[in-house]
């Protein structure tokens, strides 16, 4: 058989047949690298669609009987954002950058997961990064109590971690990283696309075939210069992203995607010398640094997953002195910004054309969903009339192009999650105060338009 080679994108995995310096795909700069195929194509590729059950028509009615089983890992934050445990035959990928806290947590995870009962032939933990002595030190940081339940197997080779595997029939395998790990019949290096799309379909097939639980760790960089997790994201389960600063605060580990539960369950946690610990309330996290009575600053009740959480929301506005005035913005969506600046201008008498605006998340946190826009103007509102909101407020709402302020889903919800936390009022969309979804112990005030805004706190500030 002839011997294929291709131009590959390091960084979206396009395949090109001639090299050239740009990807015409990701318009990344000498990113291509040439790959060869290995001789007779992917067995494992081919066989990626073939599940335990075979490849047989099944009745829906039949198929929901055998729902896979679920194995919760004794780290109930990891549970939550899992959607409740570690599903049999399932591929989880945590990505994240170097030092963020990837391996700890791993760690940590398969050591709680030896605590129960032992499945089969317990847990395999693979390393290419470090040695059996490096894994056993951290493990003897952590306090993970010695067991043979636990088996490491330090190597970069696939095929190692494979024979390790037919040897000792673990239940639950850990890959630390996908990156590190390599096939011998590819001749590119460990952590190309072609050898990252390779281990990790063999070891999705592993997964089906043999009903084992794979959890993966994959790295990040900014750069690109390594293949990202991004093109291992339909291969895998489920896609969790672990980030944070390295130098402390919280770390949050996040569902990007979950083909047994919802997208976007947040988990929080902080590194200490024992290693990663949950934080049962993030809310009060987040909001522990919290200035009180500075302009700018807002609280928002957002719900990207699940459970509503308790964010502060910070903008500042300055004069400019650029032409085009900067919008920056951190753990909001940069375009989404720039749009609320402009329905502020054009719909609700409030202009910043001539100034700077800057709109953070505070805590490294970031918000997703529109709900958080009412809270976005509120905070640029407030910077620009140099009045703060009161301290006991929270506020949500998505707003149009027409700067109408719309209902937001699971209001009750992130009403009950402020009161809980002390406060008393909230600035909300009118619809969802008529609608009767503000619970006991929360004064709202419903808002139908943007321009409303200004003029609110403008008064509240006043009263207060
Ligand atoms: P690590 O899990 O090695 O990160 P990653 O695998 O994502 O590269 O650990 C990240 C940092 O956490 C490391 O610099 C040391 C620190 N750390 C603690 O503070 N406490 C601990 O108990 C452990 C194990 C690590
Ligand atoms: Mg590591």
């Amino acid at each position: 058989m002839k011997e294929t080679t291709a131009f590959v994108c390091q960084s979206c995995a396009a395949s090109y047949p001639k090299w050239a310096g740009q990807c015409r795909n990701c318009k990344g700069w000498n990113t291509l690298v040439e790959e060869r195929a290995p001789r007779g194509g992917s067995k494992a590729a081919r066989n990626i669609a073939v599940s335990a059950t075979g490849s047989k028509a099944v009745a829906l009615g039949e198929a929901m009987q055998d729902e896979a089983a679920r194995h919760p890992t004794n780290m109930p934050e990891v549970d939550r954002v899992l959607g409740g445990g570690l599903v049999e035959g399932s591929v989880v990928l945590i990505g994240g950058e170097p030092g963020v806290g990837k391996s700890t947590l791993m760690l940590q995870l398969v050591a709680e997961l030896t605590k129960g009962p032992r499945r089969r032939g317990g847990v395999l933990y693979a390393s290419g990064e470090e040695s059996a002595a490096q894994v056993a030190g951290r493990a003897r940081r952590l306090g993970v109590a010695e067991t043979d339940a636990l088996r490491l197997v330090a190597s970069g080779d696939l095929e190692d971690v494979e024979a390790a595997i037919a040897q000792h029939d673990p239940a639950v395998i850990a890959v630390d990283s996908v990156q590190t790990m390599r096939v011998a019949d590819l001749e590119s290096a460990a952590g190309s696309v072609a050898q990252l799309r390779e281990v990790t379909s063999r070891l999705v097939t592993l997964a089906k075939q043999q009903a084992r639980t794979m959890i993966l760790i994959g790295h990040v960089t900014k750069d690109g210069s390594l293949a990202g997790p991004k093109v291992l994201e339909h291969l895998v389960d489920v896609v969790l992203a672990f980030d944070g600063q390295r130098s402390g605060g919280p770390r949050l580990l996040r569902t990007v995607k979950n083909r047994f539960g919802a997208s976007g369950e947040l988990a929080v946690m902080e590194m200490s010398r024992e290693g990663l610990r949950e934080v049962a309330d993030p809310s009060s996290l987040f909001l522990s640094e919290r200035p009180k009575d500075v302009p700018g600053s807002v609280v928002v009740s957002s719900a990207d997953g699940v459970r509503p959480l308790l964010l502060e929301v910070q903008a500042l506005v300055t004069p400019s002195a650029m032409p085009s005035p900067r919008r920056v913005a951190t753990g909001i969506d940069p375009t989404r910004l720039s749009i609320l600046a402009a329905v502020l201008g054009q719909r609700a008498g409030l202009s910043v054309r001539d100034r700077d605006v800057f709109v953070s998340v505070a805590g490294g946190a970031s918000i997703e969903e529109p709900a958080a826009d009412l809270a976005v103007a509120c905070a640029i509102a407030s910077s620009v009339v140099e009045l703060s909101l009161p301290a006991d407020m929270v506020v949500f709402g998505e707003i149009g192009l027409a700067g109408e302020v719309r209902a937001v889903p699971r209001c009750t919800p992130r009403l009950e999650e402020a009161a809980k936390l002390g406060f008393k009022r909230a600035l909300i969309p009118k619809a969802n105060v008529d609608r009767g979804e503000v619970p006991h112990g929360i004064r709202a005030h419903g808002v139908a338009h943007a321009r409303e805004v200004a003029a609110w706190i403008e008064r509240k500030s006043r009263d207060a």
